[in-house]
């Protein structure tokens, strides 16, 4: 609906209620009543004043028609901005036409009166209209004020929806960002039921246990639906002295509150138990759906995030949707069940307490919004506060150095201090709450009963009624102030449902679902002309035109300075990521079409520092293979080396390891991740600086342990080591992601390229990788001073061969 329309809509309104309330009014036919009315005015008889308030609501349409169309700018916003104080105004409109027809029942039945009760059901029905009307109005805002915005700053005018799209589709960057922004506001709004109603797809195998939920809900809220009309009617009896009657009623109340309670006990017991199935149901498809991601997706996603949608959110799903949707259901049902009977008994005591549940809502509504605007205020500063506690201590030495302690302390202090002027006016708003409703709430009860004792002296109704009607009143406002409470509970649910469902929506760019699983493989690698960059950072190619090939059953050494795309052509290898450009063939076929356990099992990594996990030796030794005999497994620790140390262990082979095998050293660590490469029996075997990190001796073990292994296997080794390296068949060098040269040992160093460079320097005990490579970091320092040390000693030894020894 464009402006014009809501403006049109607004006048012809006015004038359309002006019609229908003076024809109601006059009768169809007596205009005289006017006059003899404004004379002889008698609240108890005339309804002049009902027609008056047809000038209010004129007066305030046409008001912000006037208002709108001149400025169309900032008109919209003020509008918006009264929509609390109309919805106010047009309830006290409502509350006195319905005050007014119980008056006029006073003096006559209502069936005598059809003009009277027209015009009052048109009064409330037009005061509705006019909010709807003024909420329409205000509305336009986002939408008029962006256009007016965008017409002003770059075309000067103009309307149309056309006008507005094409000023859309040029607008700035930024303008951009707000609209979608917007957008995604009205698309999140819209897409709450889809996601609730994908929710309880998730309960569809769970209908029959739902179903007996509702089943055991609607029988605990219909009991409790009739328990309060049974207490009234054993009054009755008691006032009436009736023994039967009474003793009838007292047996149907503990009937009722028996079958009540067993309900509410069935109804709560299954709930738990859906949403238990709910849970686990969510957690296992989300966790499922993780393990397929591609790597790209935890390189993007942090795993704190990753973590909190497992488990809080989750949980947050099951429970607020579920105890959400239990109290809207008990509540409406009851709730309802609660109005019928309160109409039943009396529908004057119905329409008083009617009049009074919108201004306690509004008094709640009000209240709020301003508190959750001062919260907001009050998590901010804290967080401020938190964020100088939190800096300060970290830095608590370099806070003393400079003798800054008292400084730290006042800016502390002053952002508490603002939290606690938010505080002090949380305190205030929250005892002018306090004060309002209760007093409305109050104000409520009284007219109740001034209204019900009047009914009941005047005999229109009995004691006995006005009790139960009082309980059913007391209970139907605790019914509203649920379901009241059960949006926000809801749309918080939604809110983690819409996260979770958002991971297991993503749909990995890169799925391991290759096919290929033949029976032999001879272990033949190739990278034909590949340039890759990283999903999260597109724009710097890694590795650019890289060639090269691992020939099956020799050692190929890939060597390069810190940052060159080692470990990233490794990560290729494993089919973590899909390159740009190029290829990566094992027995000339691309490593993303074999079958994803295929592949693990032909191409195995050592890295640099292995991660184990929290079982046992010999779990993690055998991790992702299921049924190896125990040989196997000795077999492959012997051959890494390994078991000796792991029958030293307390409890051998089923000793557990620790978190990340934190209970063992480094060196154990990387020779039970060697075991576990091993086992498998790859054809590929790839050790990427497998013996970095490692002092000495354990680097001794662990050299000794691949010194074992590398003739049976294609292997690619990146070391910094020249051990390694120099008994590889083959040195390929990387720099900047391209290949500089490659050839044996004595080749490149006869080239006197920059591999002979950096071996002469090394050997000389200097560090070379700035120099060499150009890298202010260098991977060919050498693990540490002893190294090098020992580097030199034995170069003065082996002389222009330069074979190191460790
Ligand atoms: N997961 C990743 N996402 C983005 N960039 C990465 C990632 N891993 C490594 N890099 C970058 O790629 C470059 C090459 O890294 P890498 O292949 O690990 O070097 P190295 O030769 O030392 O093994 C580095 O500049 C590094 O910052
Ligand atoms: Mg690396």
């Amino acid at each position: 609906m464009g402006t014009k329309v809501v403006l049109c809509c607004s006048v012809l309104y006015v004038l359309l209620d002006s019609i229908i309330t003076t024809v109601l009014y006059t009768h169809g036919s007596q205009p005289a009543i006017f006059l003899d009315d404004a004379l002889n005015f008698n609240i108890l008889q005339s309804v002049l004043d009902l027609w008056g308030t047809l000038l209010l609501r004129a007066s305030l349409l046409l008001g912000a028609s006037i208002g709108v169309s001149w400025n169309k700018e900032d008109g919209p916003p003020r509008v918006a901005k009264l929509t609390t104080f109309i919805v106010f105004l047009c309830m006290i409109v409502i509350t006195y036409a319905l005050a007014k027809l119980l008056m006029l029942t006073e003096l006559e039945p209502l069936s005598h009166q059809p003009w009277f009760l027209s015009l009052i059901g048109w009064t409330c029905a037009s005061s509705l209209c006019v909010t709807l009307l003024w909420r329409q109005l205000g509305k336009k805002s986002s939408s008029v004020s962006s256009l007016s915005i965008h017409s002003s700053s770059r075309s000067g005018g103009g309307g149309g929806s056309e006008d507005t799209e094409k000023l859309m589709e040029t607008a700035g960057e930024e303008d951009e960002k707000e609209e979608e922004g917007q957008e995604k506001g009205k698309d999140t709004k819209s897409s709450s039921g889809a996601t609730l109603g994908r929710l309880l797809g998730y309960c569809k195998k769970d209908t029959g246990l739902l179903s007996a939920a509702v089943f055991f809900l609607i029988i605990s809220a219909v009991c409790e639906v009739f328990i309060p009309s049974y207490y009234g009617k054993a009054i009755d009896s008691i006032v009436s002295q009736d023994k039967s009657d009474f003793s009838k009623h007292v047996i149907t109340l503990t009937a009722l509150a028996s079958v009540s309670s067993l309900a509410i006990g069935m109804r709560g017991g299954v709930f738990t138990l859906t949403l238990a199935r709910l849970n686990l149901r969510l957690r296992s498809h989300l966790f499922r759906t993780l393990m397929g991601q591609d790597i790209r997706f935890f390189d993007e996603n942090h795993t704190g995030d990753i973590i909190s949608r497992l488990s809080a959110d989750t949980t947050q799903v099951s429970d607020l949707v579920s105890l959400n949707i239990n109290i809207f259901l008990r509540s409406s049902i009851k709730g309802t069940g609660f109005l019928i009977f309160m109409f039943e008994r009396s529908w004057k005591l119905t329409m008083v307490a009617v009049m009074g549940f919108p201004f306690i809502a509004l008094v709640s509504k009000v209240y709020g919004e301003y508190y959750k605007k001062l919260a907001k205020e009050v998590q901010t500063t804290l967080a401020e506060a938190n964020k100088i506690a939190e800096e300060t201590i970290s830095a608590m030495r370099t806070v003393r150095s400079f003798a800054n302690e008292t400084e730290e302390t006042d800016s502390y202090c002053s952002k508490l201090s603002a939290m606690f002027q938010l505080n002090k006016k949380q305190a205030l708003a929250y005892a002018c709450y306090m004060w309002s409703s209760c007093i409305s709430e109050l104000a409520l009860e009284v007219s109740i009963l001034f209204y019900g004792g009047h009914l009941v002296m005047t005999g229109q109704t009995s004691s006995g009624t006005l009790i139960a009607f009082f309980i059913y009143m007391l209970e139907l406002g605790e019914c509203l102030e649920n379901i009241a409470s059960v949006y926000t509970g809801l749309m918080q649910g939604v809110g983690a449902a819409e996260k979770v469902f958002e991971y297991l929506d993503r749909k990995p760019e890169h799925p391991a679902d290759g096919t290929e699983a033949p029976d032999a493989c001879t272990g033949l690698v190739e990278f034909k002309d590949i340039t890759f960059a990283y999903p999260t950072r597109p724009e710097t190619d890694i590795l650019q035109g890289v060639s090269f090939a691992l020939l099956p059953g020799e050692v190929t050494a890939l060597v390069g300075p810190s940052g060159s795309g080692k470990s990233s052509c490794v990560s290729l290898l494993e089919n973590f990521y899909l390159p740009q450009q190029g290829q990566v063939l094992l027995d000339g076929k691309p490593v993303n079409t074999f079958q994803h356990t295929y592949l693990h099992s032909k191409v195995a990594l050592v890295s640099q520092e292995p991660v184990l996990f929290a079982r046992t030796v010999k779990e993690n030794i055998t991790y992702g293979l299921t049924g190896v005999p125990m040989e196997a497994v000795v077999q492959a620790a012997i051959k890494a080396n390994a078991h000796d140390f792991i029958t030293a262990l307390p409890k051998g082979y089923d000793t557990s390891v620790g978190e990340k095998g934190t209970q063992l050293s480094g060196g154990q660590k990387q020779r039970v991740a060697i075991a576990r490469a091993l086992i498998r029996n790859p054809t590929v075997l790839i050790l990427d600086e497998a013996t970095s990190a490692l002092d000495a001796e354990s680097e001794h073990m662990v050299q000794q342990a691949l010194n074992n292994i590398m003739q049976d296997h294609t292997v690619l080794v990146i070391a910094h080591r020249l051990s390694t390296v120099e008994k590889a068949d083959n040195i390929i060098v990387i720099d900047r992601g391209r290949v500089v040269e490659q050839g044996s040992h004595s080749h490149l160093m006869a080239s006197s390229g920059l591999y002979s460079k950096l071996v002469q320097r090394q050997v000389l005990g200097i560090e070379t990788g700035a120099e060499v490579f150009n890298s202010s970091e260098s991977s060919w320092k050498g693990g540490g001073g002893r190294t090098r040390r020992r580097q030199s000693s034995s170069s003065s030894a082996s002389g222009a061969e330069c074979t190191p020894c460790y």
